[in-house]
């Protein structure tokens, strides 16, 4: 990869330095190819770029504002801390972008069974949109888990003329649901498009996940130097598998700007109740990656733990790994009850009710702008909307929700 960017990877085997890669089984290689193959042909085809953009505008609702978070800011005393608004895009959170990228590809390879993962139910609800809209058959692989605390999702995605199969393996979360989308896949590799939700897994994933979401950032830009007339001092996002906090940072990578992931700190990161893989976790492989990952001495995958159900996953996206090592990028963490805490002040002092994933990010945004002087801009990535956390978080605070 060329030193002097930090945009250029992956490699031609999809390597980012020493992680990423496509560590799956002989029946999934051909198909793998064909993905990348097709997408190669497809970023650079201007009907497939034309078609995203106009359903992007049209019918996810882009662009997103940036909006300058001034009570919160107020609040802080410190930097201005700004908002990229991706909650408010069709369907609640930044899932669609990717999944109106990766339907159009899936649609240009003739393949009409699609089959996805979801933990938070964000992704299961994005994928099945697209599917009704495309006309596709949807599958969605979730955790009874998950099931359990994103009823909300679960009656969206049926709605939409989704297929919900739980999964009770593991913990009953995304890690489990991830396996047995795979297994599925290995099972159907004719008719059937994995439709990955983050931007891990094997390659081309990763990269074209990050693609598509990348439009957060060349946004996030424009819009910042025609508000403050200068790029932001920091960048903030929470990570799950990474997509936001990749779609936003990406094209600022090459800029003199600082980073910050935040990873789910759960109960704390003393004690092994967290998701924090980058922080805490070893290099391992697992979903056709080498990454970052929480594991035992003998390699055995940990179940990660957090509040929030798009956070609980125990990898990381493998350019995260990447940059994690490059020193391009800092990961920290908030625990369950910090971002609980921002949640609630989020929603008081904005009006904007945050997913219990972006308030990850949000609660070190407020540490960190507390610390710095008031003319350094924050950005945030407010990636999604807290309507599916209410009834989790209202039986937290006790407050009756009828
Ligand atoms: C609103 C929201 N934010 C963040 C995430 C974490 O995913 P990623 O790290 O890929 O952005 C999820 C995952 O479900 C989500 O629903």
């Amino acid at each position: 990869m060329n030193k002097n960017s930090y945009k250029d990877g992956p490699d031609k085997e999809g390597n980012f330095g020493i992680f990423g890669g496509k560590y799956v089984p002989e029946t999934l290689m051909p198909l793998i190819t064909d993905l990348e193959n097709e997408y190669e042909q497809a970023k650079k085809d201007k009907k497939f770029l034309d078609e995203i953009q106009f359903f992007a505008r049209n019918y996810v609702g882009r662009e997103s504002p940036l909006y300058f978070a001034e009570r919160l800011t107020d609040l802080t005393g410190g930097a201005k801390i700004y908002f990229k608004r991706d909650e408010l895009n069709h369907t609640g959170s930044h899932k669609i972008n990717n999944c109106l990228g990766q339907i159009l590809l899936a649609k240009r390879m003739n393949k009409y069974r699609i089959i996805a993962e979801t933990g938070a139910g964000q992704h299961g609800v994005a994928v099945a949109t697209v599917c009704a809209r495309f006309d596709l058959e949807c599958i969605i692989y979730m955790g009874n888990k998950d099931i359990e605390r994103q009823k909300s999702n679960v009656f969206k995605i049926k709605l939409l003329g989704g297929n919900v199969i739980p999964v009770h393996s593991g913990r009953g979360t995304l890690k489990d649901a991830m396996n047995e989308a795979l297994r599925d896949w290995v099972a159907n590799v004719k008719d059937t498009y994995y439709l990955i939700g983050t931007v891990a897994g094997p390659h081309p994933y990763p990269s074209m996940v990050r693609d598509f979401q990348s439009i957060i950032g060349r946004e996030a830009k424009e819009q910042i130097l025609e508000k403050e007339g200068r790029l932001p001092d920091i960048l903030v996002a929470c990570v799950g598998g990474g997509s936001n906090a990749l779609g936003l940072f990406y094209p600022f990578l090459d800029d003199d700007v600082e980073m910050f992931g935040v990873e789910a700190a759960g109960l704390g990161l003393d004690g092994e109740e967290h998701a924090a893989s980058l922080s805490k976790g070893l290099p391992g492989i697992l979903h056709g990656n080498r990454t970052y990952l929480l594991q035992d001495k003998e390699g055995q995958i940990k179940e990660g733990h957090s509040i929030s159900a798009g956070l609980d996953y125990p990898g990381i996206g493998p350019e995260h790994s990447w940059l994690k090592e490059q020193e391009r990028v800092k990961y920290v963490s908030a625990t369950d009850n910090e971002a609980l805490e921002a949640f609630e002040l989020c929603s008081r002092y904005e009006g904007i009710i945050p997913a219990l994933e972006p308030s990850h990010a949000l609660s070190f945004a407020i540490r960190i702008a507390k610390k710095l002087d008031k003319k350094k801009i924050i950005i945030m990535n407010m990636c999604g909307r807290g309507d599916k956390d209410v009834e989790t978080v209202s039986k937290i605070m006790g407050i009756e929700a009828s």
